[in-house]
């Protein structure tokens, strides 16, 4: 069991990333690396963090009707947003596997995964540094540069680059028409509430 022992719970997540496809490999590597990266800047456990950078995409290759079947075999109920956009669920289904098949038993490595999507209010320092490893890794600020402010801003004040994160995001996907899950929502406002603002 990885239970205490981060080093093992790092090598049990990495050995599932064999075989996933290159594009998803590339990402998931570079999300460990800047987890390492931020980690000190955050003072969270770099081991722990690394892990959950291991583990929190191994379903995200997963078309919808798999991530819901997936879903269904695991228990979960998908809440409207999740009907939706079912990709909201390649977290929480990750995180369920990682506790019901695969013995991982570190609650805040379990919670990140879950939460690496739409993050959650009061989530622990070590899901906030892999949220934003995850949405500000380098090929991510390659393609989207408006990012480049956040990710500096990530490294000393991170409730400060969650909100400006969700702030741009949530924008985004209004605009687009997309769907919103309740948890960004919420998260952004807790984001607020965190850096001295005022909830609307
Ligand atoms: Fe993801
Ligand atoms: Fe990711």
């Amino acid at each position: 069991m990885p239970d205490g022992d981060p080093a093992a719970l790092i090598e049990l997540l990495r050995a599932r990333t064999d075989g996933l496809p290159s594009w998803l490999q590339g990402h998931i590597g570079r999300v460990v690396t800047e987890s390492r990266r931020l980690a000190p800047l955050h003072e969270v456990d770099p081991l722990r963090v690394q892990a959950a950078a291991w583990g929190h995409d191994l379903y995200r290759h997963f078309d919808d009707d798999a991530l819901l079947r997936e879903a269904a075999a695991l228990g979960i109920a998908p809440d409207v947003a999740q009907q939706a956009a079912p990709i909201l669920l390649h977290g929480p289904v990750a995180a369920l596997r990682a506790q019901s098949d695969w013995g991982v038993r570190d609650t805040e490595v379990l919670e990140a995964i879950r939460v690496h999507t739409t993050g959650r209010p009061d989530m622990s320092p070590i899901a906030l540094t892999l949220f934003l490893a995850d949405k500000l890794e380098p090929a991510k600020v390659s393609a989207d540069p408006g990012l480049a402010g956040i990710r500096t801003l990530a490294n000393h004040h991170p409730a400060a680059a969650l909100l400006a994160f969700l702030d741009r995001r949530i924008a985004q996907y209004l605009a687009s028409g997309g769907v919103v899950h309740p948890l960004a929502l919420e998260t952004r406002n807790w984001a607020l509430s965190q850096v001295g603002g005022r909830e609307a």
